[in-house]
C-alpha cells in the first residue's frame, strides 16, 4: 500500500523538482511524528527547505507556520493569515493517521516465524564425539532466544552462538551449536523463544544420518543391488551357453 501524501506538498514536491537547476535544491518534507501507539499527540509537520536552510515550517501541534528567514517569516504571516494552516492541520487525520495504521501493521507489529533446522555439523573437540547445529533463518524482529533441551533439560555446557545475523533484507538469522556424547534413549531439542510465537517451540534432532549422507546410501546400495543383477545374469547366460554346447555336439 503506498502512503496517501498530503496534496499541498504534492504541488509543492513538483516545484521543488523545477528548481533544482545548477546546484540550488529546494525540497518540501512531510512529517508524521507519533508519540504513541494509541496516535493521541500525532504531529504533522510540513518542512521548506532551500539549500539545506529551513526557511519555513509548519506545525500542526501550534497550527502554526514559522518562518526562520526573513523571507520566511514574510511567507508564514501570509500563509497564516489566509488559511493556510488549516489546511495543513487536515493532514493530521487525513495523512499521517491514515497511514499510520499500514506502518503499523506492516513494520511495528510486523512478526515472522524463523524457519528452524536442526543439523549434525562435524565435531571439532575431542572430548565430545557430536556436533549439532541449530539454525534459525528468516525471522523478524530482532530478538530470539535458542535453548537445548536434554530429555527435557537445558543444557549450557558445551552450547556456542553467533550472533544475530542481519540478512539484509529485513530478515534476521542465528546459529547454536551443542557439543556433546550422546545417550542411548534420550532426546535432544532446540528451542526457540522469538515474538512470532505464542509459546516456546522445539524442534527435534534425529539421530539418523543427515539427508546428504543418507543419498550416498542410497546411491551406493542401488549401485551394489545393479552391479549384482548384471552379473548374475551373465553367470546365468555362461550356464545355458556352455551346457548348450554340450549338449548339442557338433559333426
Ligand atoms: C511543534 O510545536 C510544539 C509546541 O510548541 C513543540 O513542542 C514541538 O517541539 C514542535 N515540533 C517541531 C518538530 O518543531
Amino acid at each position: 500500500m503506498s502512503p496517501w501524501f498530503p496534496s499541498a506538498f504534492r504541488a509543492l514536491a513538483a516545484l521543488s523538482a523545477l528548481s533544482a537547476v545548477d546546484g540550488y535544491f529546494h525540497h518540501t518534507h512531510a512529517e508524521c511524528r507519533y508519540s504513541s501507539e494509541d496516535l493521541k499527540d500525532t504531529e504533522f509537520i510540513g518542512r521548506y527547505v532551500f539549500n539545506k536552510l529551513e526557511y519555513l515550517r509548519y506545525n500542526s501541534t501550534m497550527n502554526k507556520f514559522i518562518g526562520y528567514t526573513e523571507h520566511g517569516v514574510k511567507n508564514a504571516e501570509r500563509h497564516n493569515k489566509e488559511g493556510a494552516a488549516e489546511r495543513q492541520h487536515a493532514n493530521v487525520d487525513g495523512y499521517c493517521k491514515v497511514n499510520a495504521a499500514n506502518y503499523f501493521k506492516s513494520i511495528l507489529w510486523h512478526k515472522v516465524e524463523p524457519t528452524v533446522e536442526v543439523t549434525t555439523v562435524k565435531a571439532s573437540s575431542e572430548r565430545h564425539t557430536t556436533k549439532l547445529q541449530c539454525s534459525a533463518y528468516d525471522f523478524y524482529p530482532e530478538g530470539i532466544k535458542l535453548k537445548w533441551l536434554r530429555s527435557g533439560v537445558e543444557v549450557k555446557d558445551g552450547v556456542t552462538a553467533t550472533e544475530e545475523l542481519y540478512d539484509g533484507d529485513w530478515y534476521h538469522q542465528i546459529h547454536s551449536y551443542l557439543e556433546f556424547t550422546p545417550q542411548s534413549g534420550e532426546t535432544i531439542e532446540c528451542q526457540v523463544e522469538h515474538s512470532s510465537l505464542k509459546q516456546p517451540k522445539t524442534y527435534k534432532w534425529d539421530p539418523s544420518l543427515p539427508e546428504g549422507e543418507r543419498n550416498k546410501v542410497i546411491i551406493g546400495t542401488s549401485g551394489l543391488v545393479l552391479g549384482l543383477v548384471f552379473s548374475i545374469a551373465g553367470l546365468v547366460y555362461y550356464k545355458k551357453k556352455s551346457t548348450g554346447r554340450i549338449l548339442v555336439p557338433s559333426s
